[in-house]
């Protein structure tokens, strides 16, 4: 009895140690963040095309990002479980096409997914392991389809202006959650449609409503650049 009574808060003190370390790998929901190409390479630093070639004029994805509903994220959670190219072979042909790399010097879109699955990547390892993580974050990108939802309000990459609120409205109807748009600016300093993030529950999975939203300057008419 005594010996119970000495091991039972040790087994409680082992148990909080562990629950605080895992909690370096919690989040509450994720971003899906995809960029749209011709307003990544419009800017004055400009972009550079990947070695193997001009990417789809359709939306690029950046990141399945992590996040806290504090609007805060985990990042860079496990140095122990860096990027390995080997365990995503099968999806390297689609995620050229769909996760490709316009940064300059031109590359052959490695290292972004490499950057991609250290910082935000490892933070969801305990439910998403690598594969899985590349592999939900192209299903959902075709299964928003963001361009076609665009196209279908008659909202075309065409160098022409639309209402931030047209943007909105046409992407909210089509996948029923109301998305983040993030402006940048090109050359000239005029605002445009820059990334659109949606969010996914837990599972990396399912769209639902954003607990918190980005934060971010965008004019209430902003530009749709070509590419
Ligand atoms: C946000 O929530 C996370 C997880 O609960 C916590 O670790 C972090 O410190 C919080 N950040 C802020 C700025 O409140």
């Amino acid at each position: 009895m005594k010996l119970i009574m000495a091991i039972a808060p040790l087994a409680v003190l082992c148990f909080s140690a562990f629950v605080l370390s895992a909690q370096g790998f919690a989040y509450d929901f994720f971003y899906f963040v995809q960029q749209w190409p011709g307003s990544y390479c419009d800017t004055s630093s400009s972009c550079c095309y990947p070695t193997y070639g001009k990417p789809p004029s359709n939306f690029d994805i950046h990141g399945l990002w992590p996040n806290y509903n504090n609007g805060s994220y985990p990042s860079n959670c496990d140095p122990n479980n860096p990027f390995d190219i080997s365990k995503i072979q099968d999806l390297v042909s689609s995620l050229r096409t769909n996760w490709a790399s316009l940064a300059c010097p031109s590359s052959d879109s490695t290292s972004f997914w490499q950057h991609e699955w250290n910082k935000h990547g490892t933070c969801s390892e305990t439910v998403l392991n690598e594969h899985s993580y590349f592999q939900n974050a192209l299903s959902l990108k075709s299964t928003t389809n963001v361009l076609s939802c665009l196209q279908s309000a008659s909202i075309l990459p065409n160098g022409g202006s639309y209402t931030l609120t047209s943007i909105k409205n046409a992407i909210t109807s089509c996948i029923g959650h109301t998305p983040w748009i993030e402006c940048n600016k090109d050359a000239s300093g005029r605002y445009q449609l820059y990334q659109v993030y949606i969010c996914v529950d837990h599972s990396g999975t399912a769209l639902i409503n954003c607990p918190v939203f980005p934060t971010g300057a965008c004019g209430s008419s902003i530009l749709f650049p070509t590419f």
